[in-house]
């Protein structure tokens, strides 16, 4: 059996023993404020964006997954596999604190996917937490029907404090190959990482709700995503397909837009969406894209958040985009990363760029076309994957990208 193979398989197993992870954790809370009569079995099967659900068994689709873990706050995200209230418990000795998602004077419910806000956090604590729901059985005006309550396993993290340096992971071009993770980060070795950037296409283009759990939340989770962050980073392959348009809900976003940036130990991180590879009017997105537009948009905001003074004290810029803006062939999408970003990466002396694209993995310097090195991932074959390792302190920024078989295949630094 090939290596693809054996994963794949490999791949099966894990998911068939994801099939289990409601039950296992659910507990004897089964409708604690509730009279009796009022609790039943769910009496129907629903399949909500592809979600396969049974009629008897409410279970959690997702274990949680971390998104902008800062100082003070953290967003827990999870998916449960039918309507439900949900919450998270938490506390840094016990689970005596709890938050749940409140808007326009609703606590949120009746949903399936969460993504709760944990704030007032002390920074460079270590907090435990669970996800909990609740599911609700029936919706009818003043007859509200709760069923079984569950719980998650508990899980750690730990928010930052005065940060001097830096590290994360950078994955990219996984391209539905969600065994790809796991041999990947199994290359990390001892490297302490603060958080894990999926550069984009982690995706050949967007299925339905079941494809984003399979392919990257259950590989992500099962790995280092209960515990520490990660940042989704939209690849060309992200924009295709028709749940394309619903992806965005399942990260969350600063600002819920797909391009922002944020301040991390020394470093100004810039984080761009550079859009599909071929002009808006290809007859392959059917006239429904709108992408020179939006890059457009991205360079003025580019401009305005260099700018900042919030960023002022930071040593370093590090940009992560899809499309590098070179090395990178000659479609439009490239030409144009290179024409709005490029003249604003050399005005504001960026010190890096991280790529993916091109399934070309190489560590470019700095040259005459331009002052800044551009890092570009592999992928998504076997013998063409990589994993870069990225770390910067006030001393130096370095990155190092080890390929599949574990060989060091490029290194940079910028003192
Ligand atoms: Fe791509």
């Amino acid at each position: 059996m090939n290596k693809d193979k054996r994963n794949q398989s490999k791949n099966k197993q894990l998911k068939s023993r994801r099939g289990f992870i409601g039950n296992l954790s659910k507990v004897a809370v089964i409708g604690a404020s509730l009279p009796m009569t009022q609790i039943m079995a769910k009496p129907t099967i629903q399949s909500e964006n592809g979600v396969e659900t049974s009629a008897d068994s409410f279970g959690f689709s997702t274990a949680p997954y971390i998104q902008n873990l800062m100082e003070n706050s953290v967003d827990i995200v999870f998916i449960t596999n039918s309507k439900a209230h949900s919450w998270v418990e938490y506390g840094s000795e016990d689970l005596d604190l709890k938050a749940e998602d409140n808007l326009d004077g609703f606590i949120q419910a009746n949903n399936h996917l969460n993504t709760i806000r944990l704030e007032d956090l002390t920074p460079g604590t270590t907090y435990k937490y669970r996800v909990a729901s609740r599911e609700i059985v029936k919706f009818d005006p003043y007859d509200l029907v709760f069923g079984d309550t569950i719980m998650g396993d508990v899980h750690t993290f730990r928010t930052s404090k005065d940060m001097n340096s830096v590290s994360c992971l950078i994955l990219n071009d996984i391209h539905d190959r969600p065994y790809s993770f796991a041999d990947l980060l199994s290359l990390n070795k001892g490297f302490q990482y603060d958080f894990v950037a999926l550069n984009g296409d982690m995706f050949d283009y967007q299925t339905d709700e079941q494809q984003l759990i399979d392919h990257l939340i259950a590989p992500c989770t099962d790995i280092f995503a209960s515990e520490k962050p990660f940042l989704m980073v939209r690849g060309n392959h992200e924009t295709r397909g028709k749940f394309a348009r619903n992806i965005k809900d399942y990260f969350a976003y600063p600002d819920s837009e797909y391009y922002f940036s944020f301040k991390q130990g020394p470093v100004h991180w810039v984080v761009l969406d550079s859009g599909e590879d071929k002009t808006d009017a290809d007859k392959e997105y059917g006239g429904i894209v709108s992408f020179d537009a939006f890059r457009e948009k991205q360079a003025i905001w580019l401009e305005n958040e260099f700018q900042k003074k919030d960023y002022q004290g930071c040593k370093y810029r590090v940009v992560l985009m899809h499309i590098p803006p070179f090395h990178s062939g000659d479609w439009h999408g490239t030409l144009h990363c290179r024409k709005l970003f490029h003249p604003l990466f050399e005005r504001y002396n960026v010190d890096m760029v991280i790529s993916g694209h091109t399934h070309r993995y190489g560590v470019h310097p700095p040259s005459d076309a331009h002052t800044y090195p551009v890092i570009i991932g592999g992928g998504p074959k076997t013998g063409n994957r990589t994993l870069i390792q990225f770390k910067a302190d006030e001393e130096q920024l370095n990155v190092k990208m080890i390929r599949d078989d574990g060989l060091v295949v490029g290194e940079y630094s910028v003192d």
